[in-house]
């Protein structure tokens, strides 16, 4: 039988789970990980691949029907194209995506492909050596975009890259970033800079809104028009540039946040269920998962207990917003 949905107390029915595999990383971006020492879980806290298909069939059977597979860096955790292959056979589960660094891309696209994966997204902050030492603290960004352009030359036909613009850092490659993307036929995605690394710095004014970069690109290559949206919970705002050469989206989650429209669910690389990215509460599905008398109820019910306990939204501009205690790579992307 089929369960009732996920739904939250704003009527918010949730259908789309992010799956954090680890909080691993081989490079250490300034707006998420401190820059050394930093410690990561061993490898038995994080959940098992089939700790995460069993929860992932259960959140199948209550309408979850997107996945999103995050880290840390998921790459970096050995036989990921098992899990891919896994969850890609769940009943219910229609698309499933990646997002990676794309620092091992250019090795895992055949074996990722083959799993059942067909959408990836890259994070590339730049194109240029020094700025990608300046976002990641270290070298080879060459070896990213590598991987990116062997991922479509094998096929993978929906390729995004994510961007995040800091003032002083990266802000001057946005035209040639958008150059490149367009020249190869991918969507570009900024996004807003959010408070989410590691070591709490961020002030409002490190945040370049979507809107002025769309100023910037408009400025240098050319006018762009809003797409029609086709999805209500993208966050992502899409243009296309006028003369025809692709589009440019923007997840202004700081300037306009996307909250009410929300539909995703969190599960962290060791197996707790979260509601939101700034949210501080997890649920403990692991304990769950690791317990051989947990019945499929219980789970769903620590699933919608999660969720009941949602908030409207995450007031970021609100001035008592107080920064998660989590950074990005220990919740997932
Ligand atoms: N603000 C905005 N985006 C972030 N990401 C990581 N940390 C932040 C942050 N503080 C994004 C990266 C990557 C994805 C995994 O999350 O750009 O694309
Ligand atoms: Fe949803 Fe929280 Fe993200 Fe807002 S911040 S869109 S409520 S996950």
């Amino acid at each position: 039988m089929k369960e009732l949905p996920i739904i939250d107390t704003y009527g918010r029915v949730h259908t789309n789970l992010r799956i954090s595999v680890t909080d691993r990383c081989n490079i250490r971006c300034v707006y998420c990980m401190p820059s050394e020492d930093v410690t990561f879980r061993p490898k038995h806290e994080l959940l098992r691949f089939e700790e995460i298909t069993r929860l992932t069939r259960v959140a199948a059977g209550m309408g979850v029907n997107k996945l999103r597979i995050t880290g840390g860096e998921p790459l970096v955790r050995a036989g990921l194209s098992e899990l891919i292959s896994q969850l890609s056979s769940i009943n219910g589960i229609e698309d499933i995506a990646l997002t990676t660094n794309g620092v091992l891309l250019a090795k895992q696209a055949e074996s990722l492909k083959a799993a059942g994966l067909r959408r990836l997204n890259v994070s590339l902050d730049g194109l240029s050596d020094e700025t990608f030492f300046r976002i990641s603290r270290r070298r080879g960004v060459q070896q990213i975009i590598d991987g990116i352009l062997h991922a479509q030359q094998i096929g993978f036909g929906t390729i995004r890259l994510n961007t995040v613009i800091i003032p002083g850092v990266n802000d001057g490659e946005i035209i040639e970033l958008a150059k490149f993307a367009r020249k190869y036929g991918f969507e570009l995605r900024f996004i807003e800079f959010m408070p989410l690394n590691s070591t709490g710095h961020w002030e409002m004014n490190q945040v370049i809104t979507g809107a002025s970069i769309r100023g910037i690109i408009e400025q240098a290559i050319g006018s762009l028009k809003a797409v029609a949206e086709t999805d209500p919970h993208q966050p992502a705002r899409d243009y296309e540039y006028a003369d025809g050469g692709g589009r440019v989206g923007f997840v202004d989650s700081v300037s306009e946040p996307f909250c009410s429209a929300c539909n995703r669910l969190r599960l962290t690389s060791e197996g707790q269920l979260r509601n939101c990215l700034f949210s501080d509460d997890g649920w403990d599905a692991r304990a769950l998962l690791r317990n051989p008398a947990t019945t499929d109820d219980e789970i769903r019910l620590l699933i919608r207990d999660c969720i009941r306990a949602k908030w409207a939204g995450h007031g970021i501009q609100n001035f008592d917003f107080v920064k998660p205690q989590r950074a990005m790579y220990e919740i997932g992307g």
